[in-house]
């Protein structure tokens, strides 16, 4: 399996700086008649109840919805953690609905870089060391010069340049997450998928870590974010709603909140 190449995110920034994102017929999501049905004992719980959702290259979608409506089963099968017990799924264009645990775990090193609510660090690792480990599974083959070059890259995009060797104890909250960012962006993934990634982040870090998103964004990423809080939802472009396993509403956000300006660095596109 190939990874994107870093000319193919120049290209998506090309884009959507110039507006055209909304015309690529390039879905990286693309579900239909998605089912999860878990059976407890003689009991059926239909988590996923044939859903439907496409989310294009370049979009910034959140995903909310009560608690049980099947955020997380949804979020499981998108990450290609999880299959469906029927419809299907591709993603960037890859029917993943049907492959087996290492072919998943293949694809979902190569297209998705996840961003967790508790981070996800090893503790006794550099900021540096926790942003190359994604480099080194896969078939990448890189060699470990291009590795620390990717993850210098990484740190910086995210306003990190200079703490590279500092370890996750002796960073602040949101600077964690951002190491966490960097680490999932050092792949070029098709996609980043964050669950409630400002769940234990203090107000004015949550808008930080928004900031980065949206600025990622900028420059083309698709962006799929979970999160039980309005506030935070109001910062992508595009809210669907998750009610008994199914969307209930969709709907684009015209004006979309943008994170205070001054807080978050400036984010530039990798230059590799
Ligand atoms: N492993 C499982 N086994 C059995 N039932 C499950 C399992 N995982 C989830 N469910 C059920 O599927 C439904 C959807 O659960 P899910 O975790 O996707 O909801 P959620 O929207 O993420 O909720 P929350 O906001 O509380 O995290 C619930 O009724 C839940 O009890
Ligand atoms: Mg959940």
């Amino acid at each position: 399996m190939r990874l994107r190449e870093p000319a193919r995110w120049a290209a998506d920034a090309d884009r959507a700086a110039a507006g055209e994102v909304g015309n690529l017929v390039e879905n990286v999501i693309e579900i239909h008649g998605l089912t999860k049905v878990y059976t407890m004992g003689e009991v059926e719980v239909h988590a996923l109840a044939g859903l439907d959702l496409i989310v294009e290259t370049g979009e910034f979608l959140a995903v909310m919805g009560p608690s049980g409506s099947g955020k997380s089963t949804l979020m499981n099968i998108v990450g290609c953690l999880d299959r469906p017990t029927d419809g299907t799924y591709r993603l960037d264009g890859v029917d993943v609905s049907s492959l087996n645990r290492d072919a998943r775990a293949e694809i979902r090193n190569a297209k998705i870089g996840f961003v967790f609510q508790s981070f996800n660090l090893l503790a006794r690792t550099s900021a540096i060391e926790n942003v190359e480990l994604p480099l080194l599974y896969g078939e990448l083959g890189w060699s470990k010069g291009k590795r620390h070059e990717a993850a210098i890259e990484s740190l910086r995009i995210v306003g990190l340049a200079g703490r590279e060797d500092h370890y996750p104890s002796q960073l602040s909250g949101g600077q964690q997450q951002r190491v966490a960012i960097a680490r999932a962006l050092v792949t070029q993934p098709a996609m980043l998928l964050a669950d409630e990634p400002t769940g234990n982040l203090d107000s004015r870090t949550s808008e930080e870590i928004m900031g980065i998103f949206q600025q990622l964004n900028d420059t083309g990423k698709t962006v799929v974010l979970i999160t039980h809080e309005p506030d935070i939802a109001q910062h992508a472009k595009r809210v669907v709603t998750v009610r008994d396993g199914r969307i209930q509403n969709d709907e684009k956000i015209q004006q979309h909140r943008v994170a205070a300006k001054g807080i978050a660095p400036p984010v530039q596109p990798m230059t590799r």
